[in-house]
C-alpha cells in the first residue's frame, strides 16, 4: 500500500478535512459519504472527490482502508466501532465519546480488531504549541507542573432551541454541563505532561444568557494528573466578549509559557538562564524546536490558526498505518483526553467535589 486510501463520513467538518487530506502526501481521499445530497455535492466541488456514497453501510462495504468519522460527536462510537469491526482503521473527529459506556465500548472495539484508531485532536498539532512541546522534549521547561487552558468562543446563536428539533451541539453542549469539548484544551496538555488526569473538579457560574440552556455560561475544570500535577481548563460558549479559543499556558521547574490572550499579543516564553529574570520573550526565539515535519510544510500552507497542523495530523495518521506504529492519539490517549470531561459533568453536579477518571489500558 503506496497510500491510505481514506472515506469520510460527513460532509460538514469533514468535508473541510478532506480538502486538508489532498495536503497529506500518505493519504488519498478516496470517497466521501454523507445522507444530504446537498451538502455531497458541496463536498464535490470542494475537493474533486470521485466516489460519493448516501449511506455509510456502502462505503464500509467498499475498497477503503479507512474511514475519517465526522460525523456528530454522540455518533462517533457508533460510527467508529462499525468501521473497526468492517476492518477499517479510523481517524475520528473530537471528541471520542460522549459517555462513560461508550468509552469502554470503544476501547474493546479497538482491542478485538487491532485496527488502528486515532482522534483528530488538531488543536495538538498547532505550530505554537509545536515549537513548545520541541522545548519541553529538549527540556528547556524542566520538570512541567502546571498547564492551562481557555476554550471562550461566544457561540450562543449555534445553539437552537431544544423545542425545534434534534441538533447535537444543543444535545452534548448546551444541554449538558461541565467541559463537553474537552479534547481542544486538554489534548495539548496531554501531550505536554505525558500523563493522564486521575481526577476532576469542576466549579460553574451557572447560565446568564440562554434560560432554557444546562451549561453553565462559564465552567472551570481543575483537572490532577496521576503525578500530581495540575491543569485548569475554562469553556465558555455563551459570555458577550472577545473570543480567545487558543489560550494555551505551561509553567515548568524552568520554563513558562503563554499563548496571546488578545490579537495584537506575541506568544511568549520565558527560560531560566536565558530570558532576564522578569521579562518576557518571543515564543520565536525558539522556533529551532518546530518539528521537521512543520519545516517541510509548503509556506502557503503555514498559519497559526488551530488548523494549522491537520495536515500534519492526517499524515500522522495514514504513516501509522503504513508504518504499523503507534497512533499519535490512540485510543487509551483518546479517552485520556475524554473521559475527563464527560466526568466534569459529575463533579459540577455534586457542587465541585473531586471525581476520579478511570484508567484505560492498552492491553486487556
Ligand atoms: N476539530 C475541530 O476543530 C472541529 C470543528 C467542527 C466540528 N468538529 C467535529 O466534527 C463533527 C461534525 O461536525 P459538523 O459541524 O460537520 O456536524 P454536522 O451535524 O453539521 O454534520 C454532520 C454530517 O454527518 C452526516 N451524517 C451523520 N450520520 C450519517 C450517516 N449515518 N450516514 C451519512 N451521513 C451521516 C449528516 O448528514 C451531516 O451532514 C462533530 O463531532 C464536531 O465535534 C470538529
Amino acid at each position: 500500500m503506496q497510500r491510505v486510501k481514506i472515506g469520510v463520513l460527513g460532509a460538514g467538518r469533514g468535508a473541510g478535512l478532506a480538502r486538508t487530506m489532498q495536503q497529506a502526501p500518505s493519504a488519498e481521499l478516496a470517497a466521501v459519504c454523507d445522507a444530504d445530497e446537498a451538502r455531497l455535492a458541496n463536498a464535490v466541488a470542494a475537493t474533486g472527490v470521485g466516489r460519493t456514497y448516501t449511506t455509510y453501510e456502502a462505503m464500509l462495504d467498499s475498497d477503503v482502508d479507512a474511514i475519517l468519522v465526522a460525523s456528530p460527536m454522540p455518533l462517533h462510537v457508533e460510527h467508529s466501532v462499525a468501521a473497526l469491526r468492517a476492518g477499517k482503521h479510523v481517524l475520528s473527529e473530537v471528541t471520542a465519546a460522549t459517555s462513560l459506556e461508550q468509552c469502554w465500548e470503544l476501547l474493546g472495539a479497538v482491542r478485538d480488531t487491532g485496527r488502528k484508531y486515532m482522534m483528530a485532536e488538531n488543536y495538538c498539532y498547532m505550530r505554537p504549541w509545536s515549537v513548545v512541546l520541541g522545548m519541553v522534549r529538549a527540556g528547556l521547561f524542566g520538570e512541567v507542573y502546571y498547564g492551562e487552558a481557555d476554550q471562550i468562543q461566544e457561540f450562543k446563536g449555534g445553539f437552537p432551541r431544544p423545542d425545534t428539533g434534534y441538533n447535537w451541539r444543543t444535545a452534548e453542549l448546551a444541554m449538558r454541563q461541565g467541559h463537553q469539548y474537552i479534547t481542544h484544551n486538554l489534548g495539548p496538555l496531554y501531550w505536554a505532561f505525558g500523563e493522564r488526569v486521575a481526577s476532576v473538579a469542576c466549579h460553574g457560574s451557572g447560565q446568564r444568557h440562554l434560560p432554557w440552556a444546562k451549561a453553565d455560561s462559564t465552567c472551570v475544570v481543575l483537572c490532577e494528573t496521576v503525578s500530581g500535577k495540575l491543569l485548569r481548563i475554562r469553556l465558555d460558549f455563551f459570555s458577550d466578549r472577545p473570543n480567545n479559543y487558543m489560550y494555551l499556558g505551561l509553567q515548568g521547574t524552568r520554563a513558562a509559557y503563554e499563548a496571546p490572550r488578545a490579537g495584537n499579543e506575541d506568544h511568549k516564553v520565558y527560560v531560566e538562564g536565558r530570558t532576564p529574570r522578569g521579562a518576557w520573550q518571543s515564543l520565536w526565539d525558539y522556533e529551532e524546536h518546530l518539528p521537521d515535519a512543520w519545516r517541510r510544510m509548503p509556506a502557503d500552507q503555514v498559519n497559526d490558526n488551530h488548523d494549522g497542523g491537520a495536515a500534519l495530523m492526517i499524515e500522522d495518521f495514514a504513516r501509522c498505518i503504513l508504518d504499523d506504529t503507534k497512533p499519535a492519539v490512540d485510543v487509551v490517549d483518546a479517552l485520556n483526553m475524554t473521559a475527563p470531561g464527560l466526568l466534569s459533568e459529575l463533579s459540577r453536579q455534586r457542587g465541585g467535589a473531586p471525581v476520579d477518571v478511570p484508567e484505560f489500558r492498552r492491553e486487556g
